[in-house]
């Protein structure tokens, strides 16, 4: 079965504590954590100590989706400030396979995340060492885009590709999810997905009620 992951990066961060804690009062048990670096993506969101604060508040799977240039760089501090999935992209590393290598020896799960513009074919070759393949469905860089039409097809051919070549792994999907998309979506046979305005925009505890039950 599918689960929905809140992303963070929309929550209000006046009030993170509050926001977590409406997250947990309705079940959640997955939290998308959204690190950027002003240069992967024009954006810049948070770093380690927000993390670990974040982390001292919850106990949710943390799922860091990393959208910063050379994250090898910083593999040891992702694991100190509490990532249990760390996902790097592939558009920006260098040495991709010991980047998940290094994420694998600090004892967390490695994830690998392509851009709408990435021909998913590339995963192929990575997937039987990664644990977590994100399928973004808009550019990255901010919350609250369109959803991309091709997303859809691009996230069942990965979840047969995934199937095919490592079938532990999960499929995330990531970017303009929506009430009226979430159907759609899930149908592709994608294990996580991830909500971040439409989870914080308004209720959030109403707004992740209505997402669940169309799971
Ligand atoms: C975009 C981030 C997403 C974002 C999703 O770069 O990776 O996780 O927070 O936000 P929504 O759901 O509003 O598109
Ligand atoms: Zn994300």
């Amino acid at each position: 079965m599918a689960t929905v992951a809140p992303s963070i990066l929309s929550a209000d961060f006046c009030n993170v504590q509050r926001d977590i804690e409406a997250l947990d009062e309705v079940g959640i048990t997955y939290l998308h954590v959204d690190v950027m670096d002003g240069l992967f993506v024009p954006s810049i969101s948070f770093g380690m100590p927000v993390i670990s604060c974040i982390r001292s508040i919850t106990k949710d799977v943390f799922d860091v989706h990393l959208m910063i240039e050379e994250p090898i760089r910083y593999v040891k501090e992702f694991k100190a400030c509490g990532a249990e999935y760390l996902t790097v992209h592939y558009e920006a590393c260098k040495e991709l396979k010991a980047t998940i290598e290094a994420i694998r020896k600090e004892g967390m799960h490695p994830g690998l995340a392509i851009n709408p513009g990435t021909d998913v074919d590339v995963v192929r070759e990575y997937l039987p060492y990664i644990d977590l393949l994100l399928i973004m469905s808009v550019n990255p860089g901010f919350g609250g885009q369109k959803y991309i039409e091709g997303s859809t097809e691009k996230l069942k051919k990965a979840v047969s590709y995934r199937d095919e070549l490592n079938p532990d792994a999960l499929v995330e999907v990531d970017g303009g999810v929506k009430l009226e998309n979430f159907e759609e979506i899930k149908s592709t046979g994608v294990d996580i997905i991830v909500a971040g305005s439409a989870v914080f925009k308004g209720d959030i505890k109403e707004n992740l009620r209505n997402f669940q039950k169309k799971l």
